[in-house]
């Protein structure tokens, strides 16, 4: 067999090929790899430049974001950072000004404006902030949930009776039966966010979006709406991507992604470990996110103190990567 060489270990301890050479094989052999191939959210290098007045705002800039079916996963990111923007390219609202984003197949640059309502309508489901928002407030609990069935049209799965069925199983599956016939502004706070989750699922979407789901609730009834989220996560096996800035909510996914400056920094992976005594314990591991060209954002706190700033040397070990400070 012919032997390819395998031009890291050379480059990074001083051989012949560069560092930049490795970024331009990285970048060439990303674009050829099926990225995301199997994910149900890919976003690839995603830019959104808002302009006002002839000022410009990058409130994405080259976000790399894949989501799984079946996860159930936070965003979470200081004020500014581009959640908001991302949510509202996701759910089909906005359009991304480069780069590429698609959900359960749909192309969200590409949708025509048809396909987008029917995206919107059939694909996506969304739980906003503010729970007026959410809910029209002179419909019943009820005919809030029928209401995206009967706009969806096409008689829908087993006609009029079947889509009030449906309404009433996702009401007892949120725990709403007792709210079945009352207006909004009957429900208390949770019970409304619970409804809106209940509206976002009438026509069985792929995936779930909510922007600050509980940040209008107090943290007893945040817990309830959030533990109505993984209730369908794991009945209905709805994929969840929940924007929060509540630690607490956060801390209960296996996954939580943090945007910096309209980019993917970090993310904390959550496991449960079983102990020889049998006993359970939550696992929590951050991880520095790495771009599709081998970006790597290093944290200040640990640049800072070593006196890290434009440059670095890198020298690969067998099993992990040294960054030292540039000295000279
Ligand atoms: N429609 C708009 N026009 C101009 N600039 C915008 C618009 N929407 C958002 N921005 C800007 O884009 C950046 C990202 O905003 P975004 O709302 O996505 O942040 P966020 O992470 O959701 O923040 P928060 O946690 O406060 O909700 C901010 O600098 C914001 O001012
Ligand atoms: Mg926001």
């Amino acid at each position: 067999m012919a032997h390819t060489t395998e031009p890291t270990d050379t480059a990074a301890r001083g051989g012949t090929v560069s560092l930049a050479d490795l970024e331009a094989r990285a970048v060439a052999r990303g674009s050829a790899s099926g990225y995301g191939d199997d994910a149900l959210i890919v976003c690839d290098r995603l830019v959104r430049v808002y302009s006002t007045d002839g000022i410009e705002v990058q409130a994405l800039q080259g976000l790399d974001l894949l989501v799984e079916r079946g996860e159930l996963m936070a965003l979470v990111g200081a004020s500014g950072s581009g959640k908001s923007t991302l949510l509202n390219i996701l759910t089909g609202l906005d359009v991304p000004t480069a780069g590429s984003a698609s959900v359960a197949g749909c192309d969200l640059l590409t949708m025509d404006a048809a396909t987008r309502l029917r995206y919107r309508r059939e694909i996506v489901g969304f739980v906003w902030q503010q729970t007026a928002r959410n809910l029209l407030p002179f419909l019943t609990a009820h005919q809030n949930v029928m209401l995206p069935m009967q706009l969806r049209g096409g008689g829908g799965p087993g006609g009029r009776r079947g889509r009030k069925a449906r309404a009433d199983e996702l009401l007892g599956i949120l725990d709403l039966a007792h709210c079945r016939d009352l207006r909004p502004a009957q429900l208390s706070g949770g019970e409304q966010q619970r409804t809106a989750i209940a509206v976002a699922l009438a026509n069985s979407p792929d995936v779930v979006f909510a922007d600050e789901p509980t940040g209008e609730l107090d943290s007893n009834t945040a817990e309830q709406v959030f533990a109505a989220f993984r209730r369908i996560n794991d009945e209905l096996g709805t994929t969840v991507v929940i924007v929060t800035h509540d630690a607490a909510v956060a801390e209960e996914v296996r996954r939580t992604v943090a945007i910096r400056d309209g980019r993917t920094a970090s993310e904390v992976l959550r496991r449960t470990e079983v102990d020889e005594h049998g006993q359970e314990s939550v696992v929590a591991q951050e991880y520095a996110t790495i771009d599709r060209a081998g970006r790597l954002q290093l944290p200040r706190d640990f640049t800072e103190p070593l006196g890290i700033k434009e440059r670095v040397l890198l020298e690969l070990e067998e099993d992990h990567i040294q960054i030292h400070p540039d000295r000279a």
